[in-house]
């Protein structure tokens, strides 16, 4: 392996892992291919501009003369597909795009590389894949059974993988991670979103009751998996990437309300998300057992730098939180919050 295509690499995670595998790999070239969607951004990947094992091109992975372009002109032998649209509440409001990216795009990523005969490809999937489980924890053999568009666009490019490996030999893998956070998140999900809030004394929308419960995952541990996979991941196999700690969305809003000295008072119930899974749980045995793959970092101590990162890097996200993100936090939150409950009743 030497010339890795990083689709979706400007995001949260692909951005993390490429700024990993730059610096801890110098004999391979990471190129990274980024349609830079609202959720795309060059800024993180500032630290690697300059690296000599770094390129970025600019496409779409639906768009199938760009894909194969890109992978003639580098030479590439090995594709990681982070690439997609990763909102849950953008997928209730707006499917297109997830269909498009999710599934379409992973198809024609799987094509290419068959054409060509690219020899290696991960492809990043999520916990969101499984559903919602009460008790106990899915493993990889589990049926899946999404429950928004966006977790059944994801289970679709998975099922692309799958068949690809199947009929036409393709050397794939596919890490299902959970709950992601860390720095260059962008601040729509809830970590980054309630962060940025509480540091400018905004109210804090929660969902429902806040008694979702969900696996939380350090972005470091979660591309760590993703490389020990790429390069020891046995082909056609899936790995469930999981931080080993759940959490109610409550507890993580106190949590980071507690940790920037901000009162509860921010907190505001607001009515739920449709169709909101009440838990994912997944377990780790697998990638344990077979690739010695396990989380680095203590949710505590992995959250406190993450706020510690936020509250230092305002050039970062307020940049952000202009334009197309306050229109959509007009149209998600404004009516929840005019109707919401403050913390602790009234
Ligand atoms: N964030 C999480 O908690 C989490 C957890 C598990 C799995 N995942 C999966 O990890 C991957 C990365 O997630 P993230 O949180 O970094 O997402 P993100 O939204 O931060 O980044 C997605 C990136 O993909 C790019 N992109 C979108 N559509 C594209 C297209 N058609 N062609 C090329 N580039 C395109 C965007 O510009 C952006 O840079 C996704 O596949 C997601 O499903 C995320």
């Amino acid at each position: 392996m030497k010339n890795i295509l990083v689709t979706g690499g400007a995001g949260f995670i692909g951005s993390a892992f490429v700024r990993r595998m730059v610096a801890k790999y110098p004999q391979y070239t990471l190129i990274v291919f980024d349609k830079l969607t609202y959720a795309g951004n060059l800024d993180n990947l500032l630290p690697v501009k300059d690296a000599p094992n770094y390129r970025f091109e600019r496409g779409d992975i639906a768009d199938r003369a760009a894909v194969q372009r890109v992978c003639e002109q580098y030479a590439i032998d090995a594709i990681v597909n982070f690439a997609a649209e990763s909102h849950v509440d953008r997928s209730i409001l707006e499917p297109d795009a997830f269909i498009n990216t999710d599934i379409v795009g992973v198809y024609v990523l799987l094509d290419v590389a068959r054409q060509l005969g690219i020899p290696r490809l991960h492809h990043v999937s999520t916990d969101e894949v499984y559903g919602s489980i009460e008790e106990g924890f899915f493993r990889e053999t589990d049926p899946l059974q999404p429950n928004s568009p966006y977790a059944a666009s994801k289970a679709g490019g998975e099922m692309m993988v799958r068949a690809y490996h199947v009929t036409y030999g393709l050397h794939t893998t596919v890490t299902r991670g959970s709950n992601t956070f860390g720095p260059y998140q962008y601040p729509e999900k809830i970590a980054p979103f309630f962060i940025t809030e509480a540091i400018d004394d905004r109210p804090l929308p929660l969902y429902g009751d806040g008694m979702q419960v969900r696996d939380w995952l350090y972005v470091d541990d979660h591309a760590e998996a993703i490389e020990v996979v790429l390069l020891h991941g046995t082909p056609g196999e899936v790995y469930n990437v999981g931080g080993e700690h759940e959490l109610h969305n409550i507890e993580v809003t106190r949590f980071i309300l507690e940790t920037l000295g901000k009162p509860e008072s921010l907190i505001r119930y607001v009515a739920d998300r449709p169709g909101h899974d009440r838990r994912y749980a997944l377990t780790n045995d697998k990638i344990r057992r077979e690739l010695g793959w396990e989380p680095q970092h203590t949710f505590e101590d992995a959250m406190r730098s993450t706020i510690a990162w936020y509250r230092e890097n305002e050039w970062w996200w307020r940049k952000i939180k202009t334009g197309e993100y306050l229109e959509f936090y007009k149209m998600q939150y404004a009516e929840r919050l005019a109707n919401a409950q403050q913390h602790g009743g009234a």
